[in-house]
């Protein structure tokens, strides 16, 4: 079903305008800090059937609801303890999501029938005043199609949802480039479940500072999986991606490079003498600066990969240190576990 698609700009005026049609049931995709967000009023239980229809999205995944300030959060919230409340007021806003057990008034298809919801608020300064516009909260999952690259651009996001929303809110690239950390605090544990920019050496410092085991369940499935297969596919570009450790690898005799291959790689994936053995094989390369970098660019370079015909990404998959823990794990998701 195909809608007219509105564009707008960051202005008050569209900005409130976007907030309307939020609050009267439609679908709006908007910018944050993170990746674009496709957004619905989350009170409103038909508006947030309209986000699984328009990505394609299995009901069993849960959305985030985003919120415009802290003071927002007791009411969609319960068992908020001082903890709790210590860590978001250090946390948010920011890249960073908290799972807590939720207030009736969320409707169970927010949450896929949990009895947790999970709470953002973002940073970028136009996501809060669009969200305070709407005057509800703002369900919102990446504004791709179910299975694609999160859009870190508009024209990703106009690309994955033209015809699908009421309107489309045009930012600017986004900095981080990567979703937000999801964590949960049981007891005197702090749990990550999904990497994100809000490191997990960073969740240690905090854990320490406020007397919390700090634990990582998301590397359950950030193992390199014994036997890759397309359960693990996820943010996957039509190319075939493929990781390596070291630019090395890309230099084993044994290894047939396909014509229409992109390598993506920082400085820091191999010695001199390798960037220029790989130079002589004539591969297109791209080179971040650093792990920073190559994070926030990921997602637009799968996209830019599938526009330009490109069949085969090999992708450099980083340390574990950093924002490297987060890119790990889209970057096993996107290449379903495969190495060169
Ligand atoms: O940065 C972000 O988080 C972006 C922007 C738009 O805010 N949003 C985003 O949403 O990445 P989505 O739907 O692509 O990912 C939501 C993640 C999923 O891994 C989902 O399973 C988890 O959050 N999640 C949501 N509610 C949960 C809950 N109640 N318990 C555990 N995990 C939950
Ligand atoms: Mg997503």
């Amino acid at each position: 079903m195909s809608q007219s698609t509105l564009i707008l700009e960051c202005t008050e005026a569209d900005l409130r305008k976007a907030g309307e049609l939020i609050r009267a049931g439609q679908l709006v995709v908007f910018p944050t800090e993170t990746v674009y967000g496709l957004g619905a009023n989350a009170l409103d239980p038909q508006a947030c059937r309209k986000i699984f229809q328009a990505k394609g999205r299995p009901v069993d995944n849960p959305l985030i609801v985003h919120l415009s300030s802290l003071e927002e959060i007791p009411a969609y919230t319960q068992k908020v303890t001082d903890i709790h409340r210590k860590l978001m007021e250090r946390c948010m806003p920011g890249p960073i999501t908290f799972v807590l057990p939720k207030v009736p008034e969320i409707p169970d298809i927010v949450t896929a029938g949990l009895s947790t919801v999970a709470i953002r608020i973002p940073s970028l300064e136009e996501a809060r005043r669009l969200i305070s516009y709407a005057g509800v909260p703002i369900a919102a999952p990446s504004a791709n199609l179910s299975g694609e690259p999160s859009p870190t651009t508009f024209e990703m996001a106009y690309h994955a949802m033209a015809g699908r929303v009421a309107a489309i809110v045009k930012g600017r690239m986004c900095e981080v480039g990567l979703e937000s950390s999801v964590i949960r605090i049981d007891k005197n544990r702090l749990e990550l479940l999904r990497p994100g920019y809000v490191t997990f050496e960073t969740l240690l410092e905090l854990g320490k500072e406020f007397g919390l085991d700090v634990i990582d369940l998301s590397q359950v499935s950030q193992e390199k999986p014994l036997s890759p297969g397309t359960k693990y596919t996820h943010y996957k570009p039509k190319a075939s991606v493929y990781l390596f450790s070291s630019l090395e690898d890309i230099l084993n005799p044994l290894i047939t490079i396909p014509s229409s291959t992109r390598i993506l790689c920082t400085k820091q994936s191999g010695s001199k003498e390798t960037f220029d053995k790989i130079v002589a094989l004539n591969i297109e390369t791209v080179v971040f600066e650093n792990t920073q970098d190559y994070a926030r660019h990921l997602f637009f370079q799968f996209h830019r990969a599938d526009r330009e015909g490109i069949n085969t990404v090999l992708a450099f998959y980083p340390p574990p240190e950093g924002i490297g823990l987060a890119l790990r794990n889209r970057l096993i998701k996107a290449s379903g576990g495969r190495f060169v």
